[in-house]
């Protein structure tokens, strides 16, 4: 299985999100989380024109994955500093555990690299997120919402230093708390 997966994942396609992928992009959303969720928070935050980087994995010319990365806010005052955060992720059923997904995570870590930012956060699986080197955030001092999460909530620095002096409450955009009804 490791050889076919291996051979599917460099077969498989990841660029940017471009104009006309919307539909099948909520598409692959809703079948991986088998509701709308977090198809509908992504079209929210397309809508809202937020500087989000949005990938999509392409197989035989249909879309297969998706992942987001979205801005966050870290710590509060004159001390805030901005940072990514990875989520939603997602793959079509059918092709799950193929490295699709990783595709979409190492591409997208290296989408944030090169636009300049320095940090990316996650809130996911802890078996899933260290392999791509995400450390847990909570012993550094970074939480999202409360120290409830902390097991699930990840950092990767993508530059030697660039966690230093940053701490404290790690917020997404408010569409994140917005109840996106699953219909
Ligand atoms: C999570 C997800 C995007 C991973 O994509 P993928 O193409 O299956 O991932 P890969 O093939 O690169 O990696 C497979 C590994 O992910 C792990 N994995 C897959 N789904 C997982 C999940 N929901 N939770 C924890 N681990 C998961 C598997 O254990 C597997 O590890 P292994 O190969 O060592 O057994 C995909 O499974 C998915 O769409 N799940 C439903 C939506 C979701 O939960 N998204 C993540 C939260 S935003």
């Amino acid at each position: 299985m490791k050889n076919s997966s291996e051979s599917l994942s460099q077969t498989v396609k990841v660029r940017r999100e471009t104009a006309g992928d919307a539909k099948a992009v909520f598409a692959v959303n809703r079948h991986a989380f088998d509701g709308d969720v977090e198809a509908k928070l992504v079209d929210r935050l397309r809508e809202l024109g937020e500087p989000t980087i949005s990938l999509v994995a392409e197989l035989d010319g249909r879309i297969v994955g998706h992942i987001l990365f979205s801005r966050v806010t870290v710590g509060s005052g004159q001390d805030s500093r901005n940072a990514m955060a990875l989520g939603p992720m997602a793959v079509v059923p059918e092709l799950q555990r193929r490295r699709i997904g990783s595709k979409l995570v190492e591409t997208g870590v290296e989408a944030c690299r090169e636009r300049g930012e320095n940090v990316v956060f996650v809130l996911g699986h802890p078996k899933y997120y260290p392999r791509f080197g995400f450390q847990p955030a909570g012993p550094k001092g970074l939480h999202f919402h409360s120290t409830e999460f902390d097991p699930y909530f990840f950092v990767k620095e993508l530059e030697a230093g660039a966690l230093a002096g940053m701490c404290g409450m790690v917020r997404y955009h408010t569409v994140f708390d917005e109840p996106q009804t699953d219909e």
